[in-house]
Formats: C-alpha cells, structure tokens, sequence
C-alpha cells in the first residue's frame, strides 16, 4: 500500500459563542475520517484553530470589560475542551491570532498585490457617529423597507425574509449606542476577484473534479456561462477600531475576518510543523503531490470554492484537492432552537453525563458525504443507540464473555477447532463485508459503513441466539461447545470493533483492554477474503469483561433540553434582546387553592400534533388535529402568533381532554392544548419529557 500525505481541516469556528451539537456535525464527521485513515497508516494531520477577529469579538470583549486577547484565550479554552469531551482529536488546534496566520496573511496579501489583483476603492457605509466606527450590517437595525417591520438587522428581515443593504433600512439605528447612523465613505481594498485571471481558473478548477456534484453546479450558477462573469471583487479591509491584523501598507486598515480566517488553517499546520519538524512546503508548494481537504459546511461554501482557491492559485501555494461541504443541522424536523431548548451545547451535553459517542454513532448512522442537512430526531437517537450499540454490538461480548471468563480462565480455543470456526465464519457471516465498509468510510458515506455494520451484527446476534449457550452451560459434559460458541462470538466482536472504531475510539479502546490485543489497525481485505489473519489467534487470554456501555435513558434527554432551555434564559438575561423571562416583569399571583378532588376532574393528555393548518379568515387560530391514542380530536388554539403549522407537526403537547366542546366560526372545537405565556410571539406549548405515548394520562 503507498502511504498517502493528507492534510485535513475544519471549519474555524469563531471565538465568540460556544460550540453546539450543529458545529459538532462537521468535526465528529472530520474526526470519523481522519481516524480512519491514521488506522490505515496514512500519515495524516488535522489541524484547526479558533477564528478570533472581527468586529463583533471586539464588541463582546468590551462588553464585558476585558481585552480582547483575554477574551479569545477563555473562548479557545473552552473549545478545546469541548471537543476533547466528544473525542475530536486534533493534530493542532490553534487560533488566527497567532504569528504564523499573521505571516502568511501578509504573504498572500503582498503576492495578490504584486500580480495585481488588489485594487483600492472609496465606499460608502453607516458610520456611528457616538462610536466612532463604521456598522457591519448585523449592527445597524431599523424598519424593513419593504413590510416595515421593527427591529430588523441591516441586511435581512426576519419577519418577511427580505434582502437589502443596511442604506435600505427606514429610521436606522445602531445597534450598538442606539445613535442614528449616518453615511460616511472611506478608502477599502478588494481581491480582484471578476478579473479575469480569476475567472478563467474557476470555471476550470471548479470543474475538475475538487467539489460535490451539488457543490461544483452551485458554482457553476456563481460563475455563470463562459463568456459571462457574474463574480463581484471582494472587500478584504475593515476600517479600525477593529481587532485583527492591521494592513502592512495601510495604516488603520485592517483585514477582513475572510481574509485570515482561512488563512489560519495554514497558520495553525505552521505551528505543528514547528513543535513536530514537520515540512510545511511539502504540503503547501504549490508542486506537492500532498492531499489537502477542507471539511465545511454548505454555508461557506461560496469562500472556500471560490475565494480560497482563487487566493491560492494566485499567490503560488497549492490548491485544495478536494472540499467536503456538508448540510445543516435540524432536531426533531426543525431549526434548532433556544425557545424549545433544542440549541443544545456541547458543554451542556457533556456536564449532564451523556456518553459522547452516542452522538458519535448517531451522526455517523446519519452522514452520507452530501450536502443534505441531517435531523437528530431525539426519540430516534434513544432507540437508535440502545437498539443498535448496546442491543446489537455490545450484547454479542456480554453473552459470551461470562462463560469463558468462568468457565476457560479467559481462554479462546486452540489450535484443534480454530479452522474449523474460521470456515465457519467464512461460510455462514454473508454479511462480513470488509470492502464495502472501507469503500463506505473513504467516501464519507457512514451510513452505509454502519449499515454494513450493523447488518453483521445481526447475524451474529441471531448465531448466539441460535446456539443459546446459556442453555450448553447447563450441562457440563458440553464444556467444549461451550468454549467453541463463545469463542467465535468474541471472535465475531472483535471483527466488528475494528470496524466501529473510528466512531467509538474510547469504547473501543477499553475493548482493547478487555480482549488483551494490540491497538487496532485497518487491514485491508476486499469483501471475498477469508476472514482469518483478522482473528485473535487460537488460545489467547481475554480479560475479564468490564460492562462498555450503558443505555440512554429518555429522562436524560429530557434532562438535557430542560437545561439548555434554562441556560437561554440565564444567558440572554443581560443581552438586548427581549426573551419571554425579561418581558414578563409581573408574574400573576396564584389563585386560589383546589382540592385535589377539583383538579381530578381535569381529564389532562398528552396527544400528538398529527396535523396543523392555517384557518382561512382566523387571525389567531390554528387547527390542530390531536392524537390522544383512542381517538384524533380537532382543537382550534390561538397560537398563530407564535407558531408556523408546520413547527407543530409530529409535536407531543398536553391537551385537556374533557373539555366541554366548543361551537366556533370555524368548526367545532374539542379540547383546549395547554401554552404558557403572555401572548404574541411569547406563547410557548407544553411538551412532555421524551418517551410520552399520544393518550397518556397526566396526573
Ligand atoms: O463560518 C464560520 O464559522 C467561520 N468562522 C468559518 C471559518 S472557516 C475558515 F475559513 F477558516
Ligand atoms: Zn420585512
């Protein structure tokens, strides 16, 4: 096998917000692969860093009365604790302030200008008069200018979805001192981006086989025909204040987040080359036969396809060899969201004790190498995790261990029977598919990795329970079978775990322990090899069988969506924006006291939202088709204000059951659902904790 030479990066993430299960997407999938690969032998490297300029990091750290560099060396800290919780494994984790990414912004920037592909324009922008700095366009608001909502930011409206310019908006103001902003112009400098040098290397690198089919038409929309150029130049300069590096050759102009932060990937594999006496030309001249692969999400796709390569290739590095772009996030169908607690933290996740390697299993049996958003669905994830890793593969060591641990001092069987379970494991286990789950792993594609998996893991399920070796142990004069049975179901555990650990490295690692064997390595074995040089070989010792992993119990995800809805309330209390908690200053008093006869007669049920819809002539209405198990009520609730129908679908809620019906405009109303809140957008339904069935009831 030739040893490739990969360099392989994530996204930076910026250091102003904590890392989410959304950000976690993309560096479990990045780490799954980089695995891999080292278990192959590869001589691979993963680096990343945390994104640390921009104007609204500056803004943070003045908020809260610190420096900056204060500010992003607690936000880098707690990254990497992050992602150690969940085994992201980084070769370098670094920060775009740091000397290197410095070097080499200015390297690339001085090349761009020399080739002259760097051109200096006047613009016009909103200027804080009382702050003394132009406003990016998240930090002007005003009315929309085309369904004059309030509050909107500078460049979208959240209330009708329009797109504008900051200029656009009726009665600005700064979202930072509240003054009325005013237009100033200065001096910026842009990345030559529509010349056409530029143009020309585009539409043929992004041709060449470097982007997802998806990806390359995507750009292929960006570019237009040949003969078109639809790119706009770039604006790589940000006036001070700002915290960042300052331009060599322009005093008070610094350079735009963009310009470094991908920069930074280079900036970081620097610092490795530097604690490891690596070669950071063997990787980044422009001559390498090296792999270079950036992990990202679709959403900056535009920067990495476009700008990144066009920067490269025009300051002599080297270009990407491919990018992998991957989809959103949803949970439960939805964005994700603090209101339902479903923005979830990774340190949240960590601190309630839940294992991170169900999540890693979870996304793994999700990825697919596209660009589709994937959904963690959190019913799904319980029943996946219980019945795939603790029913499925876990089971498989817990039913033979026991016995040879008891029974054979720990010891597999010898020479005499070894062929004869390696033919047997040949013959029987149709579904040991080595070659496809390598394929599968290569090209990102672990749900099919794990389908493989798991379908082996059935068949080696359905052998034990075919042999029942509780049922041999029973009789002593069958000790040899015994040994024979559950010898090969370790055997068949052993298989499989080499296959599951670049998703469960830890669990894997005690599996190493508990099988006395040398760290696992990835052979490689086309799927009509025999099986054998995979096995422990005949009589090895294995140790006693420690239990590896326990099953997830609904109350901690519930648990967990509690505490991230909380975390929201605590977090936002000093922020801007208005949450339900700040608005509601009263809280009405409690009325007067019930008998628990009284509430008895309240028939309260948890139902599930089978259908929501828009009621035609109805302000405030929606029409909810209720599931309580026995039957499907329609209940009309006066929730339009917070909630689209389609946020609704497939919810568990609370219903009160034995209401008497009531006669609207609109039909007949058969129950009430039950919503906490002052009203308008404050409205917020009830759900039941995750394992509630449509017609329990709560009492
Ligand atoms: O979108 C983001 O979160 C940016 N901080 C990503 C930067 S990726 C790369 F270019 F560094
Ligand atoms: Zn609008």
């Amino acid at each position: 096998m030739t040893k490739r030479r990969i360099l392989v990066t994530s996204a930076l993430p910026y250091a102003n917000g904590s890392i989410h299960l959304g950000h976690l997407v993309e560096y479990i999938q990045t780490d799954i692969w980089v695995r891999f690969q080292k278990m192959r032998g590869h001589e691979i490297y993963y680096v990343c860093a945390d994104d640390t300029h921009g104007t609204p990091i500056m803004l943070r750290a003045e908020k809260e009365g610190i420096t900056p560099e204060a500010l992003i060396a607690r936000v880098h800290d707690e990254h990497f604790e992050d992602f150690t919780g969940f085994h992201i494994h980084f070769d370098s984790y670094y920060s775009t302030h740091s000397d290197e990414t410095r070097h080499y912004s200015e390297d690339i920037y001085h090349k761009l200008k020399a080739a002259g592909l760097v051109q200096v324009r006047g613009i016009e922008q909103l200027y804080d008069p009382q702050k003394h700095m132009f406003l990016p366009d998240r930090f002007v608001k005003g009315e929309c200018p085309k369904c004059a909502a309030r509050d909107q930011y500078g460049d979208s409206c959240e209330v009708c979805g329009a797109a504008y310019a900051p200029t656009d908006l009726k009665n600005p103001y700064s979202a930072i001192s509240g003054a009325i902003p005013i237009k100033k112009s200065s001096e910026h400098y842009f990345f030559s981006l529509s010349d056409q040098r530029c143009v020309d290397f585009l539409r043929r690198w992004t041709r060449a086989g470097h982007l997802q089919p998806e990806a390359a038409n995507k750009m292929h929309e960006w570019l237009g025909d040949a003969g078109e150029n639809k790119l706009s130049d770039w604006d790589i300069s940000r006036d001070a204040p700002y915290f960042g590096f300052e331009i060599p050759d322009a005093p008070g102009k610094y350079f735009y987040v963009w310009l470094d932060a991908p920069i930074g990937y280079m900036g970081s594999f620097k610092h490795l080359c530097t604690r490891e006496d690596l070669d950071f030309d063997a990787y980044w001249h422009k001559d390498t036969d090296t792999e270079l692969y950036h992990f990202i999400g679709k959403d900056i796709l535009y920067f990495h396809a476009l700008f990144w390569p066009a920067m490269l290739e025009n300051s002599g590095y080297r270009t990407p060899t491919r990018i992998f772009a991957h989809g959103f996030l949803t949970v439960n169908g939805e964005k994700m969201s603090k209101s339902r607690g479903t923005f979830i933290t990774a340190a949240s996740y960590l601190k309630q004790g839940l294992n991170p390697e169900w999540l890693r299993y979870y996304y793994a049996a999700k990825l697919n190498g596209t660009m589709e958003d994937i959904d963690l669905n959190l019913d799904d994830f319980i029943v996946r995790v219980n019945s795939d890793l603790v029913g499925k593969f876990i089971n498989i060591a817990s039913r033979c261990a026991g016995f040879i641990a008891k029974r054979f001092d720990g010891k597999l069987v010898d020479a005499d029977s070894y062929i004869s379970m390696q033919q047997l494991i040949d013959t029987r286990f149709t579904n040991w598919r080595p070659g496809t789950i390598e394929t599968a792993y290569e090209e990102r594609d672990y749900s099919q990795a794990v389908r493989q998996m798991m379908k082996f893991a059935d068949e080696a399920n359905e052998f034990i329970h075919e042999m029942a070796p509780w049922e041999i142990a029973k009789d002593a004069s069958r000790n040899a079978e015994l040994q024979r049975i559950c010898s090969l179901g370790i055997q068949l555990f052993y298989l499989l775990s080499r296959y599951l650990k670049p998703i469960l490295p830890e669990t894997i690692r005690q599996v190493e322990t508990f099988l006395n064997c040398r760290p696992l390595t990835w052979p490689r074995l086309a799927d009509s090899e025999p099986v054998s040089q995979l096995l422990l070989p005949p009589g090895h010792t294995i140790n006693a069988y420690q239990h590896l992993m326990t099953r997830m119990e609904s109350k901690q995800i519930g648990a967990l969506v509690e505490a991230n809805r909380e975390s929201l309330t605590a977090d936002q209390a000093g922020s801007t924006k208005t949450t339900a908690a700040t608005k509601q200053t009263t809280i009405a008093p409690i009325t007067e006291t019930v008998s628990i006869d009284d509430f008895s007669k309240i028939d309260l049920r948890v139902a599930k939202i089978m259908n929501a819809e828009h009621v035609e002539g109805a302000d405030k209405l929606l029409k909810l088709t209720l599931d309580i198990g026995s039957e499907q009520r329609t209940v009309f609730a006066g929730i339009k204000s917070a909630y689209n129908p389609d946020q609704l679908i497939g919810r568990m809620t609370v219903m009160v059951a034995n209401l008497a019906p009531r006669k609207m405009k609109f039909g007949l109303s058969e129950g009430m659902v039950l919503a906490a809140g002052s009203g308008g957008s404050e409205l917020f339904i009830l759900s039941p904790d995750s394992g509630a069935l449509p017609g329990m009831r709560i009492k």
